[in-house]
């Protein structure tokens, strides 16, 4: 028993003696010379810790009686050099637990300022520049909004979303929060070839990644296949963002034009043998921003063109859940057989849960070997915790109920759409079959810009449609573009001279009069209730008369 206490006592003994020796640490790097009182040194150097940082508020400092064996001085100095410090209010000393710091350390601090925006890129410029939140009218309070084609979030079945997130925190407990792969979660990726094969998509030789939504797949592809100044083909109009990582990466752009069915086949073959482009981005189902979709006579013609011309295609299926009046049309990929011309992005974010980000690339094998480095090099993985609850919501059958759900809701809401505006807009064509937005082109060119205008104080708001046609071009100029074959191809430097802040902005601004689409827009209706949907289309048709009569 005796023995057990001393051990205690000795352990206790030693422990004490390591902290000491940690708090004198701060000692060891002090040189007492001889030429200064020993006390003043001292001063300085507790001083200096602080404010170095290295001595913070609350801090413990060692004894005396330790700090004058450890520097091998007379104790009193030492005391002398506290005793001073207390004085001025720097440390204090509370009997029986010990002295502290009792100031927070004075940030050194040496202003230098740099003009970070005489710096941006081309790439960041041309973001920045070709932000559409940022340069368009917002959305305020109280406003009605067909600008977004978001989902309706109160449709989300969030019950069943719940369920998923237990089900994969019982599955997969703490791993969730790990490091994941930056293939993805190896259950969402099974479940999306099994999806994709139902689809009838070969994929035997394909291999997928999973990626945060449609824009980050749609951006690894674009920058790991593609040099500054290469062509893409793409219907025009097209997706906005697709147009604008396009752009940032140097890219030029072509668009080709469409009718009711999609591509032109005609202008599609003049432009491949003309152009020769390193890729076509399409999108056949419900195209953004006119909702077209292309039926399948028609993307075997394209398809087979592409192939013809030796052009891969990279296919943005998004949407194509969401069909209201024929059954489901196959995605051009599943075109293509055994072969890898096809680059599949699949998104479900305008049908479910945007927020989750999650999209996949389904492609060669070989090639989303590279793609998933560079998903690695870029973010290491998506959440797996968010892929992984997904992966049991879907799993659970709750999409496919969700699914035919919404497509009602949506479905009410597009011809209640179609109605109002056959009553209330003169139009020269309105697209869309399906998904959550219509296009309309306005007769007697109408200018959409001016239009928005007049309705944005009435308080409603649409998506001008100039914004998804290449009307960005500035100096790279259009006749080059058209008149030869190579050598604008070359042009990068005319591409980077180009890119200094505001120059989008003000040609656009300059060519305001002559934009394409710009007797186009959209309008999103996923979000937009009944009774607004009647009163806005009424408003945007009642300054449609205002704008006539002028
Ligand atoms: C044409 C098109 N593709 C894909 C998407 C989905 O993008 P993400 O998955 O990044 O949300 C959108 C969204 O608006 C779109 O318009």
């Amino acid at each position: 028993m005796l023995n057990d206490f001393r051990h205690i006592e000795k352990m206790t003994s030693q422990i004490n003696h390591k902290k000491e020796v940690d708090l004198l640490l701060i000692f060891s790097n002090l040189i007492i010379n001889k030429d200064e009182p020993i006390y003043i040194q001292i001063e300085r150097h507790i001083t200096a810790g602080i404010n170095s940082g290295e001595l913070k508020k609350n801090s413990k400092l060692p004894s005396t009686r330790e700090v004058s064996k450890y520097l091998n001085i007379s104790r009193n100095s030492v005391i002398s050099a506290y005793e001073d410090l207390e004085s001025r209010g720097i440390i204090v000393t509370k009997r029986g637990i010990g002295t502290f710091i009792s100031i927070e350390s004075e940030n050194e601090s040496y202003e230098y300022n740099v003009d970070f925006i005489q710096r941006i890129n081309h790439y960041g410029d041309t973001l920045r520049e070709l932000d559409i939140i940022k340069s368009e009218l917002p959305y305020k309070k109280g406003i009605i909004s067909f600008k977004s084609i978001s989902p309706e979030s109160h449709l989300f079945n969030l019950d069943d979303f719940k369920r998923s997130l237990l089900d994969a925190w019982t599955f997969e407990e703490a791993n969730l929060l790990n490091y994941g792969y930056a293939k993805g979660y190896k259950p969402l990726i099974d479940y999306f070839f099994d999806y994709m094969k139902q689809k009838r998509v070969d994929t035997k030789n394909k291999d997928i990644l999973i990626t945060n939504g449609f824009t980050e797949a749609f951006d690894i592809i674009i920058s790991s296949l593609t040099n500054e100044g290469d062509v893409i083909l793409c219907e025009e109009p097209t997706h906005n963002t697709a147009l604008k990582i396009m752009k940032a990466y140097g890219l030029q752009v072509v668009q080709v034009k469409i009718d009711k069915e999609g591509l032109d086949l005609k202008s599609l073959e003049e432009s491949l043998g003309k152009y020769n482009p390193k890729f076509g981005y399409l999108i056949p189902s419900y195209n953004n921003p006119t909702g077209i979709v292309t039926k399948t006579e028609r993307r075997k013609e394209i398809y087979k063109l592409f192939r013809k011309y030796s052009v891969p295609i990279i296919e943005d299926g998004f949407n194509e859940e969401l069909l209201y009046s024929s059954s489901p049309i196959d995605p051009i990929a599943s075109l293509c057989g055994k072969g890898n011309g096809v680059i599949y992005i699949g998104s479900l974010s305008k049908i479910l849960f945007p927020g989750l980000r999650i999209g996949w690339i389904l492609g060669d094998e070989k090639l989303i070997d590279v793609l998933e480095s560079v998903k690695r090099g870029r973010n290491i993985n998506s959440s797996f915790l968010d892929q992984s609850a997904f992966y049991y919501y879907l799993k659970s059958g709750a999409f496919n109920r969700y699914v035919k759900n919404v497509r009602k809701y949506y479905r009410d809401k597009y011809n209640l759409v179609i109605d109002m505006v056959k009553k209330h807009i003169p139009y020269e064509h309105i697209t869309g079959e399906g998904g959550l937005h219509i296009f309309i082109q306005l007769k007697d060119n109408i200018d959409a810009r001016q239009l928005l205008d007049l309705c944005y104080k009435d308080n409603v708001l649409f998506m001008p449609g100039d914004i998804f046609y290449e009307n960005t071009k500035n100096d790279i100029d259009i006749q080059k573009l058209n008149n030869s074959d190579t050598e604008f191809i070359q042009d990068n430097e005319t591409l980077r001279k180009n890119s200094n802040m505001g120059k989008i902005t003000k040609y656009i601004e300059e060519n305001k009069n002559s934009l394409k689409g710009k007797d186009t827009f959209r309008i999103g209706f996923g979000r937009v209730s009944n009774d607004d949907i009647k009163n806005g289309i009424e408003i945007i048709g009642k300054n449609i008369n205002l704008l006539v009569r002028k």
